[in-house]
């Protein structure tokens, strides 16, 4: 069976409010739209046309796939006119979805479900039983319960607008039956729009059937117009990924309390605690805890290690057994041994600390490379950057560097070495020597603290 999905994307989008594209408003940290094509793609289709509106190239250009054929709608006069738009190109005996640019959580399942009622059918219709049916258009059924036609709420009557089935617009038919009744469409109705949803009468008027699927969570259903709605709908899609991470296992110590914007992969008996915010692609290994308050992008952290609170990770990987903050940034290239200690206030970039090193407070530590069991003390800062050039700084295994230290790079610290408190070192320690740059301590005899006049 030959598969075209076309997603219709040209609505303005103006109830956002935005300069930005409708569909490129993200849910999950992804565009909406994005979400529709990811779904449209698992379903293996041959071909995804995507009906866009003026504006659109800004659309375009955030979408490679290969098989994605744009189609430019001028003029929005409704639904059916912008599925006119992808069929020219489409075979005749292809099955044709029809999906939504603004409709991003419907599931692949309820599609498969939605493409197999086809059958000998006419049409087979996604529906949603709503609390709520105003907006929608509503699905006319005979006595019977078989599916008559649809009406749109400003063209139908009072009784008809007591229907609480509503139609989500997703639909499947063949390609040369949807050129036939699109060609038949007017426009004579409350909006003076082509209804693709006339082709449902059209349909049982050739004495046809329309399978209905009830879709039974609305918001695999729901379009987004507005901030609101594109808030309601991101807090539905967070809450579906937490409730797929508590099925594999992970404890969230309040599922409506992480945000996932992207891939969270997580091994056995994981915790994240509240308000911890995912980005791009994030691993954490069997056993690691994720404190309150954390932003992880795009990181791997390896099995047992512990993230305490406030820490912000971005494009780094953590070794087994770690633990780091409160309060630790770990920037881009940061990569770190087994039972690393990183403490607060401590900002790792571009870095290599191996294994059982610590560094746990106060300081900075760029374009390092740190060895094995070495201690950094508090307020060390590595002097990477003149001005112009970023330079290295390498630390030796077992090396001791005293608080409050300036490592002036490009320096190497050998192994073993111990750097006295409070130096600046700008040329390179010797292996287990004591190196130190501070000058000697004096101590006043007699001297007087400046007074202030009195008062009083
Ligand atoms: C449509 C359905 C209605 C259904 C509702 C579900 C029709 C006539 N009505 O109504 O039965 O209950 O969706 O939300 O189909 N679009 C274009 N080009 C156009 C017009 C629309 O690309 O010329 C796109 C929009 O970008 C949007 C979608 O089609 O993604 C639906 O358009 P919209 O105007 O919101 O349709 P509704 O009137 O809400
Ligand atoms: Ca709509």
């Amino acid at each position: 069976m030959e598969l075209a999905i076309i997603i219709l994307a040209a609505g303005q989008g103006t109830r956002m409010k935005s300069a930005l594209p409708k569909v490129l408003h993200p849910i999950g940290g992804r565009p909406m739209l994005a979400h529709v094509v990811s779904v449209a793609e698992s379903l293996s289709p041959q071909d995804v046309y995507i009906v866009y509106g003026h504006g659109g190239e800004a659309v375009k250009s955030r979408f490679s796939e290969a098989n994605l054929h744009w189609c430019l709608q001028d003029q929005q006069l409704g639904t059916g006119h912008a599925v006119m738009q992808a069929l020219p190109g489409i075979d005749d005996d292809a099955t044709v979805l029809v999906l939504y640019g603004d409709v991003p959580l419907t599931r692949q399942q309820t599609l498969h479900k939605l493409l197999a009622g086809l059958g000998s059918n006419a049409i087979s219709l996604l529906t949603v039983a709503l609390d709520d049916p105003s907006g929608y258009g509503r699905i006319v059924r005979s006595e019977s319960g078989k599916v008559q036609r649809i009406v749109e709420q400003k063209d139908a009557s009072e009784a008809q607008k007591a229907i609480t089935e509503g139609n989500t617009g997703i639909l499947v038919a063949r390609a040369c039956d949807l050129k036939g009744w699109l060609k038949q469409v007017g426009n004579n109705n409350a909006q003076s729009e082509y209804y693709l949803t006339d082709c449902i009468g059209m349909a049982v008027d050739e004495g046809r059937h329309v399978n209905a699927e009830i879709c039974q969570d609305p918001y695999e259903v729901m379009g987004i117009n507005d901030k609101q709605q594109l808030a309601a709908m991101e807090r539905a899609h967070q809450r579906r990924q937490a409730e797929v991470l508590m099925t594999n296992g992970v404890t969230l110590i309040d599922p409506a309390r992480i945000d996932i914007r992207g891939t969270l992969t997580a091994g056995r008996d994981v915790t994240i605690d509240v308000n911890v915010v995912f980005e791009g692609n994030v691993e954490l290994g069997d056993n690691v805890y994720v404190g309150p308050n954390c932003v992880i992008k795009d990181a791997r952290i390896a099995a047992g290690s512990q993230i305490k609170s406030h820490c912000v990770i971005e494009q780094a990987i953590v070794g087994e057994s770690a633990i780091i903050g409160p309060y630790a940034r770990l920037r881009p290239d940061a990569k770190l041994g087994k039972e690393v200690h990183v403490g607060n206030f401590v900002e790792i970039k571009k870095s290599y600390i191996d294994d059982y090193s610590k560094v746990n407070h106060l300081s900075y530590i760029g374009d390092t490379e740190i060895g094995k069991r070495v201690n950094i003390g508090a307020g060390t800062i590595t002097c990477n950057y003149d001005g112009a050039n970023k330079h290295k700084t390498i630390i030796g295994d077992d090396a001791f560097i005293g608080s409050d230290t300036q490592l002036v790079a490009p320096v190497t610290v050998g192994k073993g070495a111990t750097i006295g408190a409070g130096s600046t070192i700008t040329r390179d320690a010797p292996d287990n020597e004591l190196t130190l740059s501070r000058s000697k301590q004096v101590s006043k005899q007699g001297w007087q603290r400046p007074q202030k006049d009195r008062k009083g």
